[in-house]
C-alpha cells in the first residue's frame, strides 16, 4: 500500500488524536471515527515501564492499524517513551510508523537515533520533557522533520496543560528551521489549542479531550475549529 506523504501532512495545522485514551476493545472503529471526522495524523503512545512507569503498546498495534490509517490517506505518528529508542526504530518503521519521535532524555545518541529513523524510511522527530531546555535540540535541528514539546510530564493521559509550555513553543519555533513541524502533547483541548497554534505549534495531540468524550468525532471537530485546523 502506498504511504501518505508525511512531510506534506505535517506542514498544515493538524489535530492528532492519541489512541492512548481510546477504547482498546474497539480500537479500529475508534480510529475510523476520528479519520471520518477529518483526522489525518493518528498518535500512538509507546511506553516501556522504564522511561515512564506505564507499559502500553508496541509495533504489533502499529501494524494492526497501518492499513486502515494509510488507506484513508492518514499517517501513524509514533511517540516512543522508551529507553534507548535507537534499538527499536527500525521495527516500528517496518510495522508502518510514518513519523517516529524519540525522547532527547532517553538516549545519549540522538544524532544516531534520528539517522536510524531516516534510514528506516520514516520522518524523524525528537520530544523534550517539560524540564528539558529547547537548546537540547540545537545540534540536531537540521535533522528534524518535527519536534515535540511535552506540555505535561509524559506517561499518562488526562493531565493539565502546563502554561509555560506556550513560551517554550515560541522559543522552539525561533530555534528550528521553518520546514520543521512543531508538535505539542499533553492537556490539549478546545480551550488550550488556540494558544498552542499562536505560539508556534502546528500538530496538536489530544487524547482524553477526544476519546474520553462520548462523541469523539464531535470532540475532534471542536478542537480542530478552535485550532483553525484543516
Ligand atoms: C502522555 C502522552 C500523550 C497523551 C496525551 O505521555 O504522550 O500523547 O495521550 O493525553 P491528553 O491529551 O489526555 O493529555
Ligand atoms: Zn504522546
Amino acid at each position: 500500500m502506498t504511504r501518505p506523504n508525511a512531510t506534506e501532512l505535517l506542514r498544515a495545522v493538524r489535530i492528532a488524536p492519541s489512541i492512548l485514551s481510546a477504547d482498546f476493545a474497539r480500537l479500529g472503529a475508534q480510529v475510523d471515527e476520528v479519520v471520518a471526522a477529518g483526522a489525518r495524523v493518528i498518535h500512538v503512545d509507546v511506553m516501556d515501564g522504564h522511561f515512564v512507569p506505564p507499559i502500553t503498546m508496541g509495533p504489533i498495534v502499529v501494524s494492526a492499524l497501518a492499513d486502515r490509517v494509510h488507506a484513508a490517506g492518514a499517517l501513524l505518528d509514533v511517540h516512543l517513551m522508551i529507553e534507548r529508542p535507537e534499538r527499536q526504530v527500525a521495527e516500528f518503521a517496518a510495522a508502518g510508523a510514518d513519523s517516529i519521535t524519540v525522547h532527547a532524555e532517553a538516549t545519549p545518541h540522538l544524532d544516531y537515533a534520528l539517522n536510524a529513523i531516516k534510514d528506516a524510511g520514516a520522518s524523524a522527530s525528537v520530544a523534550i520533557n517539560p524540564s528539558t531546555p529547547v537548546e537540547a535540540l540545537s545540534e540536531v535541528a537540521e535533522l528534524l522533520d518535527m519536534a515535540l514539546c511535552m506540555s505535561v510530564n509524559p506517561g499518562w493521559g488526562g493531565q493539565r496543560f502546563i502554561p509555560r509550555s506556550l513560551d517554550k513553543l515560541e522559543r522552539l519555533r525561533a530555534l528550528l528551521p521553518a520546514s520543521c513541524a512543531i508538535e505539542v502533547d499533553g492537556g490539549v483541548d478546545a480551550t488550550t489549542a488556540g494558544g498552542c497554534v499562536r505560539y508556534g505549534a502546528n500538530v496538536l495531540v489530544a487524547g482524553s479531550a477526544i476519546f474520553g468524550k462520548p462523541d469523539p468525532a464531535a470532540a475532534y471537530a471542536a478542537i480542530a475549529t478552535a485550532a483553525g485546523a484543516a
